[in-house]
């Protein structure tokens, strides 16, 4: 039987500890507060922006929302962002992504200070990342391993392989997996003979962003699974990058979608908004 590692339990029970430590730091007059920006009104970011907000009110993190015309500037962003950074009262700062086509997102990324950089994003964050330097972790990545970790899965000495290079999962990814003494392998589009290389995986993650791509045949047995992927399928079911039903009978253990990785990516954001203040002077 494999196990169907539960992403929603796991980040509730991290949300929960989340919410108890806020409730000390806030008697020791220590208080949160995240800018949660979104540009435009693309209707999958007004939902992860909403979920972003609710999180907050759970446990005890103010949050303030800048709602901004999809005719913003890059000027006008650029001014806002610098704002925040500068707004004592504001520790984390959140600009929902995609931007409109007319902003240079790694300018914005930028022009985050590092302090109050929850998402990870900014090369400074991904410095400290690879150097092993205290920072702020990108929250997918950082809530996988929390999935792994909760779930009794070792990581130390595993053949970790993750297909997909992308900046936001893949190489923090990387990173991540080889700080947890993993053996890593990344693969991406021009990888050659890919089947050969994910079944040499003990631990395989999944962010490829093609549908039900990866099948049994690309698959050790035995194998834990992680897929980081999110679609509709023809029946307009969600879906990840792994075909589960295909796959799952030949894993040890595997997340769902939904309710595998997604959750967990806000249950990081809050551990890193909590990180701002955890070492905040009194
Ligand atoms: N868009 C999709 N995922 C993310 C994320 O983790 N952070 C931000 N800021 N935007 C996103």
């Amino acid at each position: 039987m494999s196990q169907l590692i539960d992403g929603k339990k796991i980040s509730k029970q991290i949300k929960d500890e989340l919410k108890e430590e806020v409730l000390k730091l806030n008697a020791a007059g220590k208080s949160a507060c995240l800018a949660v920006v979104q540009v435009g009104d693309d209707p999958a970011s007004s939902v992860y922006v909403n979920n972003k907000k609710k999180a907050c009110a759970y446990i005890g993190i103010r949050s303030k929302a800048y709602e901004l015309p999809e005719s913003t500037t890059e000027e006008e962003l650029v001014s806002l962002v610098e704002e925040l950074n500068e707004d004592d009262e504001v520790n984390g700062i959140l600009v929902q992504l995609p931007l409109p086509e007319h902003i240079d997102e790694d300018k914005i990324i930028r022009t985050i200070s590092p302090e109050k950089d929850v998402d990870g994003f900014h090369p400074v964050s991904v410095g400290r990342l690879w150097i092993g330097e205290k920072g702020f972790l990108s929250c997918t990545p950082a809530g996988i391993i929390q999935l792994l970790k909760r779930s009794g899965i070792e990581i130390e000495g595993k053949e970790c392989v993750i297909v997909g290079r992308s900046n936001i999962v893949g190489k923090p990814m990387a990173a991540l997996l080889l700080r947890e003494n993993g053996t890593v392998t990344v693969t991406h589009s021009r990888t050659k003979n890919l089947k050969e290389v994910t079944k040499r995986a003990d631990i395989l993650i999944v962010a490829i962003g093609k549908r039900q791509y990866i099948t049994a045949d690309y698959v050790k047995e035995g194998a834990v699974v992680i897929d980081v992927g999110m679609h509709r399928d023809e029946n307009n079911h969600l879906c990840g990058d792994v075909d589960f039903a295909d796959v799952e009978p030949h894993t040890s253990a595997i997340t769902p979608v939904p309710g595998g990785v997604g959750p967990m990516t806000i249950a990081m954001l809050m551990n890193n908004c909590v990180e701002t203040i955890r070492t905040q002077e009194e």
